[in-house]
């Protein structure tokens, strides 16, 4: 019924065809919606992204999808009657939303005023505060006599933060808990002040400690109305960057919750609001919320709203940019359970949340179904640019209560396995698992809170993955000598084997397993993490039997094996074991003796050493560009370098050898 209005309506009105001016999930994403709406698509690519799913076509650098001329130039071109900006990139625009509208294309998001409104905190604080939106109480006046800022301090309520105008970077920053405390930190802050800006203008603000960040999805259409669509909350972040995302906000009261909506349809009315918008506030511990800021554009995390309220908010986009009124009333909008969204990222966790870019060997994900959806723009054998976001995926679940969501989230995640590159899956389980997290008590500080469990001391694998590791290694191995091919680039052929072998007669071996990555800089000590792990393994004719007597364990690890290392994914998580490459075996080009090499692929900026150079443990030997963000790359040892395998402004692939050290007469 609804499919077929939307075809009559958007194909005798406005909009058959629209162009979606951005990439990877995203693109991936509107385009099934308008494929389902019979709404044709155009798509624009970067050359960077020219072998993604997502064909999108033209320009050469990674400045292309920001490109308004370009991109206006395609949708005239391919008669494009709208643009879907999607997020990020142009979605926030106003000179190109006005752009748009020169050239008669509708411009999928809200008016260019409403973007600028929105886009000045001052002016937005102002029109909220106007509109009887709550905000964050503070004083910002000229008179800053004691007497006044403790009276300004007294009407806000502690705790309270003191801080300098010109302020920045935490400087000439102080809280005061009480009124007692309140002169002492006055000034404490302006001794501060005047000393790092010479200034000491202080304001007076609210301070909320350890805030939760929920928002409120919001619709408005041409005609006047605006509904919300409940409350994300996106707390647990990294970088500032969100993490994990649900719907609707955790112990939030039905009582709160419609304050909350209600308060941000009145922000979108004030600002004469169309289309999607998200309304962001921070929340105290007694669920008092305030106004921070209005996203005027769809958001990454909108899977979970559409999940607990049966809605496709990039249809309801289409309906309102043709000039329909919005599908549902306030009083229509149902919320059903619970939803999750695990950004899935190219990332190392346990070395600071690092960037990271490169090829996606093997990737295997959960089945999608009703209530499992996987956003990504990348398939198995793409490449991760360093180019974009190094985001791979959005993992969406669905559950009856935020129980069953959260159950399915972990579910879903341990069968979220990628070889290749280093990603946050095992520390998106550990953040799920968290007992304060099932317990649904998030903040903004959740992560610095828990560090210490989120990140456990590596364990040594256990005898079941190690078993596994050495049963697949041995199959492989008989796999690869019984088709009798390719033995020179084989590194198990007979000829490559660093251990004795016979043939028809049953023997036993010891294998050295390594944990970790071969190929990675790491310390020396590294030798002393190699485990021997003892298989028996018989042969009877053409059969092989490994023997690994290991009690009790149940769980069925899943193996990919590339090169020399095993990759295992079960229920601990990942892990990676390999086979320590023999010294005389090792080229230089493996990194693994010691030599520095690139965490990631991206451009040497500056090369800090040359051949004969004595470097300390920990100096640094070159500055990285990647991701858009410098690295410093530092000596994995104390030596003399030998070679230097860079110049300035070159591009090193990830793992790719960065210098060699002069062999040191201790080692052997
Ligand atoms: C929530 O977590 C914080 C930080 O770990 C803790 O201090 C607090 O007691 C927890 N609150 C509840 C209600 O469990």
């Amino acid at each position: 019924h609804s499919y077929l209005r939307s075809l009559s309506l958007l194909g005798q009105g406005r909009i058959e065809k629209v162009l979606v001016a951005n990439r990877g999930e995203i693109a991936c994403r509107v385009m099934r919606t308008a494929k389902k709406m019979g709404v044709r698509s155009v798509a624009v690519y970067s050359d960077a992204d020219r072998h993604s799913i997502c064909i999108c076509i033209y320009g050469a650098s990674h400045q292309s999808y920001l490109s308004m001329e370009k991109v206006m130039e395609v949708a005239k071109r391919s008669g494009s009657h709208a643009v879907h900006p999607g997020y990020g990139f142009l979605s926030e625009n106003t000179e190109f939303a006005e752009a748009c509208k020169q050239e008669g294309i509708i411009f999928i998001g809200p008016p260019s005023s409403a973007i600028r409104d929105m886009g000045i905190k001052s002016t937005s604080k102002y029109i909220m505060s106007a509109a009887g939106v709550p905000i964050i109480e503070g004083y910002h006046g000229e008179d800053q006599s004691d007497e006044k800022l403790q009276a300004e301090a007294v009407r806000i309520g502690y705790p309270v933060m003191i801080k300098a105008v010109r302020g920045g970077g935490g400087k000439g920053m102080r809280i005061a808990h009480t009124a007692e405390d309140f002169h002492e930190q006055l000034e404490s802050a302006r001794r501060e002040a005047r000393k790092s800006f010479n200034d000491d203008v202080m304001l007076v603000e609210k301070f909320v400690e350890d805030p939760r960040h929920v928002e409120v999805q919001v619709f408005g259409d041409q005609h006047g109305n605006a509904v919300y669509l409940f409350e994300r909350d996106c707390s647990v972040q990294r970088r500032h960057q969100k993490i994990i995302e649900e719907a609707p906000g955790p112990g939030i009261s039905k009582e709160v919750r419609r304050k909350l909506g209600e308060a941000a349809v009145r922000a979108a009315k004030a600002v004469n609001y169309v289309g999607a918008g998200t309304v962001e506030f921070i929340m105290d511990a007694q669920h008092n919320f305030f106004f921070m800021e209005m996203n005027t554009r769809l958001q990454v995390e909108h899977p979970v709203s559409e999940m607990i309220t049966g809605t496709d908010l990039v249809e309801w986009q289409l309906r309102v940019a043709a000039g329909e009124r919005l599908p549902l009333l306030q009083e229509e909008i149902e919320l059903m359970g619970h939803s999750f969204e695990a950004r899935i990222y190219a990332e190392d966790p346990n070395n600071d949340f690092l960037p990271g870019a490169g090829p996606l060997l093997h990737l295997s994900t959960p089945l999608a179904d009703e209530c499992t959806r996987i956003e990504t723009g990348v398939r198995e054998g793409d490449e991760v640019s360093a180019h974009y976001d190094p985001m791979i995926a959005k993992l969406v679940v669905w559950g009856e209560d935020r129980s069953a969501a959260l159950r399915k989230l972990r579910y879903c995640l341990r069968q979220y396995n990628i070889v290749g590159l280093n990603t946050n899956i095992d520390f998106l389980l550990s953040l799920s698992g968290h007992p304060e997290f099932e317990a649904g008590n998030v903040t903004t500080s959740f992560i610095p809170q828990h560090y210490e469990q989120l990140f456990p001391k590596p364990s040594p694998p256990s005898r079941a993955t190690l078993c596994q590791a050495a049963l697949g290694l041995l199959l492989r191995e008989r796999a690869s000598t019984q088709t009798f091919r390719d033995q020179s680039n084989d590194p198990f052929s007979p000829f490559a084997s660093s251990n004795g072998r016979r043939v028809n007669i049953l023997y036993s071996m010891n294998m050295m397993l390594q944990l970790g990555e071969t190929s990675e800089s790491k310390p020396p000590s590294i030798a002393q993490r190699k485990q021997p792990v003892s298989g028996e393994v018989e042969t009877e004719g053409q059969t092989s039997f490994l023997h690994c007597s290991v009690n009790g364990v149940k769980s069925r690890p899943k193996l990919v094996i590339l090169d020399n290392t095993v990759h295992l994914f079960s229920m601990e998580g990942s892990a990676e074991v390999s086979i320590p490459v023999p010294k005389f075996l090792a080229g230089v080009s493996t990194g693994a003796q010691g030599g520095a090499v690139a965490p990631m692929t991206g451009t040497i900026e500056k090369v800090l050493v040359k051949a004969g150079d004595t470097v300390q443990m920990g100096d640094s030997l070159m500055v990285m560009n990647a991701m858009k963000m410098e690295h410093i790359i530092r000596a994995p040892k104390a030596g003399i370098i030998k070679k230097v395998f860079f110049k300035d402004g070159s591009q090193a692939n990830r793992h790719a050898a960065l210098v060699e050290f002069e062999e040191a007469a201790e080692e052997e």
